[in-house]
């Protein structure tokens, strides 16, 4: 968790509070029945921080027959686990890596971690056989300077490079819209030096638009849900640790599933459900966001709903 949003009297929830790995694969297991869901991301939070998380993801693999899981984490549990995940049948990581400079980096992540660590962690995901992608939140004034440096680096090393607008998820970052660097502007600054074009989606609801380096099979990606909003082709579902369902990434509440778990509801019951929260949704926070809009929000924080 982030420093504004952990402290020493962070109330912890209770083990019983969280769903269990059997509660998440039979709720998972009852989207899928409930709609054509083709992939899983494993998200936090800190996904390693939860105690033998291979197991859930062998569990979920089983149950789902989903192939396509992937996983977005700090890296810095990846060299201990990297090879445990990719026998539980992970794919791939998201790597989350916002400037190679430790003490930049360091105050940015608010935990001391180094940069070092996050890029053994990379390779350990690699070794592994993993597929590894990294994630660059931007930050006018922070770290924007670095995107050149980022994308070289990590072009080198033949791991994507996605660069992602920085938003205002919960209410404890201070985000201003000055502080985003668009899309524009990040694509302005790689076309001085290795000019890209855009390419088209793998599949319907692609969050990051994506670029090749002209001349090379190399790309690039960038989610630029503050200044090119993708509400309309947004068809991500969101489900909390404590099993509640998020219809959007900047929801104000989410709707309880863990009640319907525990208290003996069929699984048909449990699918009515599913679809009548994801037939109602209505979501459009991105498109109509302004300044203060944001402040006036009680968004869920990104700590808890996963990014
Ligand atoms: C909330 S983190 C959770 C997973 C894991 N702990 C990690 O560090 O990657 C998921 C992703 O959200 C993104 N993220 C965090 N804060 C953000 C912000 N204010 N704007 C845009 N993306 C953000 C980061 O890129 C990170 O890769």
């Amino acid at each position: 968790m982030p420093k504004e949003v952990f402290g020493p009297d962070y109330p912890f929830l209770k083990k019983d509070e969280l769903l269990s790995f059997e509660e998440i694969t039979r709720l998972t297991t009852l989207f899928t029945k409930a709609s054509s869901i083709e992939k899983l991301r494993i998200t936090g939070g800190e996904p390693l921080m939860r105690k033998d998380v291979d197991q859930l993801i062998d569990q979920l693999r089983r149950a789902t027959k989903i192939d396509d899981i992937a996983m977005t984490t700090n890296g810095v549990m990846l060299p201990k686990m990297a090879s445990r995940l990719k026998e539980a049948g992970l794919k791939r990581v998201t790597v989350s890596l916002d400037s190679l400079n430790d003490k930049r980096f360091g105050e940015i992540n608010g935990r001391g971690i180094g940069v070092d660590q996050v890029l053994k962690g990379m390779d350990a995901a690699a070794e592994a056989g993993l597929g590894v992608k990294v994630n660059m939140v931007v930050q006018k004034g922070v770290n924007d300077h670095e995107i050149l440096p980022m994308t070289t680096f990590f072009r080198k090393k033949g791991y994507t490079l996605r660069l992602i607008e920085y938003m205002d998820v919960g209410t404890s970052n201070g985000w201003r819209l000055n502080d985003v660097l668009t899309k524009r502007e990040m694509i302005e600054k790689i076309n001085q030096v290795m000019p890209i074009q855009p390419i088209a989606p793998r599949y319907e609801g692609e969050v990051a638009t994506r670029y090749r380096f002209i001349g090379s099979d190399d790309e690039i990606g960038i989610i630029s849900s503050v200044s090119d909003a993708f509400c309309a082709s947004c068809n991500r579902a969101r489900i909390s640790v404590e099993g509640k369902l998020y219809t959007c990434l900047f929801a104000t509440k989410g709707t309880d599933f863990k009640q319907m778990l525990r208290d003996g509801s069929a699984d048909e019951d449990i699918i009515y459900q599913i679809h009548s929260v994801w037939n109602r949704r209505d979501d459009q926070y991105s498109i109509e966001r302004t300044e203060e809009s944001s402040r006036n929000r009680e968004k869920i924080e990104m700590s808890h709903i996963g990014g």
